[in-house]
């Protein structure tokens, strides 16, 4: 696990976006997993700047998210759909049939989720996964007691999340309750996984789930058992950290390692 605290948010969101667009220079047909919600906004508005400045190519990228709430169709201001297609696809050159999002409106959730995590081995598998994580620990929306053995399938969301959530909507009775995820053993297949944090809420769901037991009580917990992560915070996230210490001393002293 690499650790890497930010002073600011927009701080974070650059240093993620260099580290995708390292991934794209690379492999510019990469696949890329995409999470929604706050935390990846700067994240996004970045890659669309890189986009428009810097020639950032999207031609022959893939993308796979996370998560959709079930009963939102796709033009719902609240969708997940329309957040990605709002503040990241429409900016740039993805075609779009290389975009994938959870279906939160079909009449087969079985079919539709087995589809899903199908049409993602047939990609080639995940080469990148951008995750956050909720104040309750979890990834997607893979909620307290989630199996790390999870695959996509239909969660209903933990009163805690339906709270969050609710900053996005007029009344909390109108979150939905069920959302389509991502499940934590499909996430752990990501060649490479990127958890951005940021806020004071989020600082004991990231002090679990890095210092913390592996444990499906805080699902972001899992990833310690992936062999590639990067965590990028911004110093409110990180303010939990019995070991921030050691972090930013492993930081410093990368530079110049053999
Ligand atoms: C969204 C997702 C969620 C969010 C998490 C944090 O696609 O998968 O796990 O990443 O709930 O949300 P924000 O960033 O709004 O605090």
């Amino acid at each position: 696990m690499e650790i890497i605290v930010k002073d600011t948010v927009e701080d974070m969101s650059k240093t993620a976006a260099r580290a995708v667009a390292r991934i794209l220079n690379a492999k510019p047909d990469a696949v890329l997993g995409l999470a929604t919600g706050s935390t990846p906004l700067g994240l996004y508005k970045e890659l669309v700047r890189m986009h428009k400045d810097e020639g950032l190519d999207f031609s022959q990228v893939t993308t796979f998210n996370l998560d959709e709430y079930v009963g939102l169709t796709q033009n719902h201001p609240q969708s997940y759909h329309y957040f990605m297609h709002e503040n990241l696809f429409k900016h740039i050159n993805i075609p779009k049939q290389n975009i994938y999002i959870p279906s939160g409106t079909t009449d087969n959730y079985a079919a539709f989720c087995a589809w899903y995590e199908q049409r993602i081995q047939q990609c080639g598998g995940i080469d990148l996964q951008l995750l956050g994580i909720g104040s309750d620990g979890h990834i997607a929306f893979n909620e307290p007691a989630s199996s790390f053995g999870s695959r996509t399938r239909i969660k209903t969301l933990a009163r805690q999340t339906i709270e969050d959530n609710a900053r996005f909507f007029d009344t909390l009775d109108q979150v939905p309750i069920y959302a389509i995820t991502m499940g934590v053993g499909t996430i752990l297949e990501a060649r490479k996984i990127i958890l951005l944090a940021n806020g004071k809420n989020k600082a004991s769901a990231v002090a679990s789930a890095i210092e913390g037991p592996v444990t499906s009580m805080i699902t972001a917990s899992a990833l310690q058992l992936h062999r590639d992560v990067l965590y990028v915070v911004d110093r409110e996230a990180a303010g939990d950290l019995k070991m921030l210490e050691y972090y930013e001393w492993i930081q410093a002293k990368m530079v110049d390692a053999p």
